[in-house]
């Protein structure tokens, strides 16, 4: 059955979630499920606002004919080309055959990729700046290239001030009829997953998110309207957009630390162990640790975009830093992120190479500043080197209390 909300007047959600798959981009676990919104505005002129996944096609077009009814679908925008919310449009073309969709000229550039049915006369090329007029309802495009992907553009409902933002604002998570973030816990039950889905999705790409921030600074919103997760309205407008505003700089929520290990036989994990004690005796509260091999690296980086610390640490493996935490790195490097304070540890037994490959990787990445003195033990711990461990610990210290 058909299951819609009407979030303006004449602006219906017309999305639906899934909670079986299990990684979104087969990458990043869904242990909540996702979202996928699509907008459908009714006016003198019909307009829906980005399809969804293919997974959810059958009620999404149920959505459709329900909200619709007999009238006919003027225009098809689409914001984003990434399948996750292009996969209905040719199913909608070949419904709506007069119906014509919006986009620019990437978007059409990806839409050959992706279609072999020539919608080509459908098309309604739009540039920056354009507006499309429904009646009551004015729509004005933005470029947003790079906020995920080249051809992505958001959408300004002009007459009542909401943006339909395409993946920005997005997040992991499946919602439960509450649409708005106003009607939730949010802090609790969805903050972690919007900044997960934020570092690993479009993390990469900050500069480009500033870039539409300034292009969009004189604009009020009354509404945010994502193409993931839930809807911001009113006053919470701001808080969602402070986050961004944040994640987006690579600056750092919060003075803490994360301890991210690698550990073969739990002789790095000891030392990363009493290390962590050492910084909760001086006081250091909410410390985090993950054993790199155990813990999906998505959600090490979404602390790593939380926080302003992090400790290292791990083996040397095959006279290389041990591939898990090389992979860790690597990713870190992809995404971008800067500006952190970083401690590290080695582990090695007759070669040593993970902290010359960790410090050779962090190097790659900017304004990253190594905090205390890179330690590297021989394969356990012994009493003697406490004292290192205690400097290390004073060090990251000192350095949180700048
Ligand atoms: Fe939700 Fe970039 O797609």
């Amino acid at each position: 059955m058909y299951n819609t909300y009407e979030i303006s007047p004449k602006i219906h959600w017309i999305g639906g979630n899934d909670r079986r798959l299990e990684r979104f981009e087969n990458m990043f676990p869904l242990p909540n499920g996702v979202v996928y919104n699509s907008y459908l505005i009714l006016d003198e002129k019909t307009a829906i606002i980005d399809t969804v996944d293919a997974s959810i096609s059958a009620l999404y077009l149920e959505n459709i004919t329900h909200v619709l009814g007999t009238r006919q679908l003027d225009y098809l925008i689409i914001n984003h080309m990434e399948p996750d919310h292009c996969a209905n449009i040719e199913e909608i073309v070949r419904r709506y055959p007069e119906v014509k969709v919006v986009g620019n000229q990437k978007t059409f550039q990806f839409m050959k990729q992706y279609y072999s049915l020539d919608m080509s006369s459908n098309y309604l090329e739009v540039a920056e700046g354009s507006e499309l007029s429904l009646g009551r309802h004015i729509l004005r495009f933005y470029l947003a290239p790079m906020v995920h992907w080249p051809e992505v553009m958001f959408t300004y409902e002009v007459s009542n001030g909401i943006l339909f933002s395409a993946d920005a604002f997005g997040s992991f998570g499946a919602i439960a009829g509450n649409l708005f973030a106003d009607e939730v816990e949010y802090d609790n039950q969805f903050l972690d997953e919007a900044r997960r889905y934020y570092a690993n999705i479009v993390g990469r790409y900050g500069s480009q998110v500033q870039a539409v921030f300034k292009k969009l600074a004189d604009q009020k919103f009354n509404m945010i309207c994502s193409l993931h997760g839930l809807l911001w309205r009113k006053d919470d407008v701001s808080y969602i957009m402070d986050k961004y505003d944040k994640w987006s700089r690579y600056v750092p929520e919060k003075k803490g630390v994360v301890l991210a290990y690698a550990s073969m036989y739990g002789n790095t994990e000891n030392v990363m162990n009493a290390l962590a004690t050492k910084l909760s005796k001086r006081g250091i509260k909410d410390l985090r640790m993950y054993d790199v091999s155990k813990t999906h690296p998505s959600y090490i980086i979404s602390d790593i975009f939380k926080y302003s610390n992090i400790v290292f640490g791990s083996p040397t493996y095959n006279m290389h830093l041990y591939f898990v935490m090389d992979s860790l790195l690597r990713e870190l490097a992809v995404l971008g992120i800067k500006n952190r304070k970083v401690t590290l540890i080695g582990n090695h037994t007759w070669a040593s190479a993970a902290v010359k490959g960790m410090t050779e990787l962090l190097d790659t990445m900017k304004d990253m500043e190594i905090v205390g003195t890179p330690h590297d033990i021989k394969s356990t711990m012994k009493p003697e080197q406490e004292p290192d461990l205690e400097e290390i610990a004073d060090a990251i210290y000192r350095s949180l209390m700048e």
